[in-house]
């Protein structure tokens, strides 16, 4: 019935509903509060002290403004699956599901970081041309594995990478699909929303060295100097021209644009 209500109640509606756990609450027993890591369209993630193995850990919970939805509820269960039945160094591992009068939440491990949005955001860190093919291929790495499995993440995107170290960790697999039985134009299109959202993050990546000088915004390919072999790495993830048709594809000649570029 609430979807008929105008926006502002909307608004107003799910933050009442979505109260946040402060600091040195509980979620359950088990679950310590240490302070909330961020939220998101969906669900709120919480930096938890694991009392039985002593040790941080991260629980999600599905929004509770969003868990009447069946839309919603199937995301976030279709988000834990994927984690916990994913091995991967640059993904977190989901451990444990369950349920409260509360909501839905479930636990995964801990990455001690933050994500590209904050870094840049907290160190106003620019990338070089070299630097953001380094990490656009970091990730592309990860996704490579992915896509391997015929899973596609669906919102790759700057706040759901992690940088630990310097290296990329994927996260949010809210939107993600796995794919079984013959290719499907949806699973063709669901590979090259992947690789164009790769681009979009190499693109948003070269752009902290832009300052802007013209009054009027350009186009990338005007305001932004770059090698010939970035530039077209771009326009193919971009599917500007030639498209990858896969993202080992574009690992290779983001390699070759890397070897080339001044540091
Ligand atoms: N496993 C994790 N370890 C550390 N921080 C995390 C973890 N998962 C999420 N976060 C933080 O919480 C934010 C929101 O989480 P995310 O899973 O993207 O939720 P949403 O689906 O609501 O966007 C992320 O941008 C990140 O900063
Ligand atoms: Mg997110």
């Amino acid at each position: 019935m609430l979807y008929h209500i105008s926006r502002p109640f909307r608004l107003l509606h799910r933050q009442l509903v979505d109260k946040n756990y402060p600091p040195g609450s509980h979620i359950i027993e088990r679950y310590n509060v240490i302070r909330k890591l961020g939220s998101g369209s969906y669900g709120t993630t919480y930096l938890c002290d694991d009392t039985v193995l002593n040790q941080t850990c991260t629980v999600k919970q599905l929004r509770r403004s969003r868990q009447k939805r069946k839309k919603y509820f199937a995301m976030f269960e279709r988000e834990f699956e994927l984690l916990q039945a994913l091995q991967h160094p640059a993904i977190p591992e989901a451990t444990s599901f369950f349920h409260t009068e509360h909501g839905y939440f479930f636990v995964m491990d801990y990455l001690a970081g933050e994500n590209i949005e904050q870094h840049i955001f907290d160190t106003k860190k620019k990338y070089t041309e070299k630097d953001a093919l380094t990490l656009t291929m970091d990730i592309a790495l990860i996704v490579e594995y992915l896509h391997a499995q015929r899973i596609y993440h669906g919102d790759i995107r700057i706040p759901n990478v992690m940088l630990i170290k310097g290296h990329a960790s994927l996260i949010d697999f809210g939107l993600a699909a796995k794919f079984t039985g013959s290719e499907t134009r949806e699973e063709q299109l669901r590979r090259e929303q992947d690789l164009f959202d790769l681009g979009d993050i190499l693109l948003y990546l070269l752009y902290t060295t832009f300052e802007q000088t013209n009054k009027k915004a350009l186009p990338w390919t005007e305001e932004l100097t770059l090698s010939a072999d970035c530039k077209f790495v771009l326009e193919r993830l971009l599917g500007i021209r030639d498209p990858f048709a896969t993202v080992a594809e574009a690992v290779k000649a983001m390699e070759t644009a890397k070897e080339k570029a001044a540091d």
